[in-house]
């Protein structure tokens, strides 16, 4: 089977200020998945779970503390550039802070166009931005010589990713994409990712708290939780008939994303989030309904059933 990226046992760990002195917080915890090309593939989990973390480091933003990513089977070398040596992009969640406001949005496709040597011509760098602006629903004539505040979020949210579709990625990193649209305007948001996996064949790594675009759009899912992958699997498995007791507990609850969180958050822990990272064994035992003795103080191993991967002691004795 190819895969288009594999990460193996990503660990990153940050130093962080914590009540009781500085200590190492393992942000993100030995995760495994894969994107085939063609796949929507979503990272779900509450607020400080991990999610972006492992998109910074799959962007090479962050460097891994341990582990490997591999594209197309060939490791990622450390500082590598993946948005020009693998065409992988990223759509961040607040497209009014992906362009500055005193500079028109087209500028930067001109831009683009130009540093990837993607055109010949003037005519030729319209052209090509029209057509990728269209695959969004949108044209050149549309947005031409305009400003970013002259364009509802949802536009702007359309127009990163044409932007993002300007060097024919093959991968493309959505982080919240959604969370900072106008819930009427979330699903043709998600539904462009379907488009573009179906006609381009663009695979999508979906970061989001949302569970109801995620179930629509994903093909297959990975539940994280405090740095872990809890459960993975195709979406209709796990977000139906979850296994892990917090995936039940998160697709009955669906937090919502804070809006007034950018990308470069706030490092600050709450006292849960601190408690639940430097727990032994499960990092869930704490809140979990069905806690047994051993996952107070054993870490559960990732257990492999035909469908999923469940991290949880619940099924240890299958
Ligand atoms: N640069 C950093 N230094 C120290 N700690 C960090 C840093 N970046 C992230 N963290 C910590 O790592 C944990 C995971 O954060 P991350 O931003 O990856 O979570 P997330 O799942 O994306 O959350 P959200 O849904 O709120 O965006 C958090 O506890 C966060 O405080
Ligand atoms: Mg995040």
């Amino acid at each position: 089977m190819d895969k288009l990226l594999e990460v193996n046992g990503l660990t990153k760990q940050f130093s962080q200020g914590f009540v009781i002195g500085r200590v190492i917080l393992t942000a993100v915890e030995r995760i495994s998945f894969f994107i085939k090309p063609a796949e929507i593939f979503t990272l779900a989990g509450e607020s400080g779970c991990g999610k972006t973390t492992t998109a910074k480091v799959v962007l090479g933003f962050e460097e891994a503390t341990s582990g490997e990513i591999l594209h197309n089977g060939k490791p990622q070398t450390r500082k590598e550039k993946v948005w020009i040596t693998q065409g992988v992009q990223a759509i961040f969640q607040d497209p009014f802070c992906t362009f500055n406001p005193l500079r028109t949005v087209d500028s930067y496709f001109y831009e683009t166009v130009r540093n990837y040597r993607l055109a010949n011509s003037k005519k030729e760098a319209m052209d090509w931005i029209d057509r990728k602006l269209r695959l969004v629903g949108l044209t050149h004539q549309e947005f031409a010589g305009k400003y970013p505040s002259e364009f509802s979020g949802g536009q702007l949210q359309r127009i990163s990713i044409a932007r993002a579709l300007l060097t024919d990625p093959k991968l493309i990193i959505a982080d919240e994409p959604v969370s900072m649209v106008d819930a009427s305007l979330r699903m043709s948001i998600v539904n462009l990712f379907k488009q573009l996996k179906d006609e381009l064949g663009v695979s999508i790594l979906y970061i989001t708290h949302d569970l109801a675009t995620a179930y629509y759009v994903s093909d297959r899912i990975a539940i994280m939780f405090r740095g872990n992958i809890v459960e993975m699997g195709a979406v209709e498995q796990v977000l139906m008939k979850p296994r892990h007791p917090y995936s039940k507990l998160l697709r009955d609850s669906i937090p919502q994303a804070d809006p007034k969180k950018r990308w470069t958050t706030s490092i600050r822990l709450s006292e849960l989030e601190e408690e639940e990272y430097l727990r032994q064994g499960c990092k869930f035992a704490g809140r979990c309904p069905d806690v047994m003795d051993a996952c107070k103080s054993v870490v559960p191993k990732d257990l492999y059933f035909e469908d999923a991967l469940v991290k949880c002691h619940k099924y240890s004795g299958n």
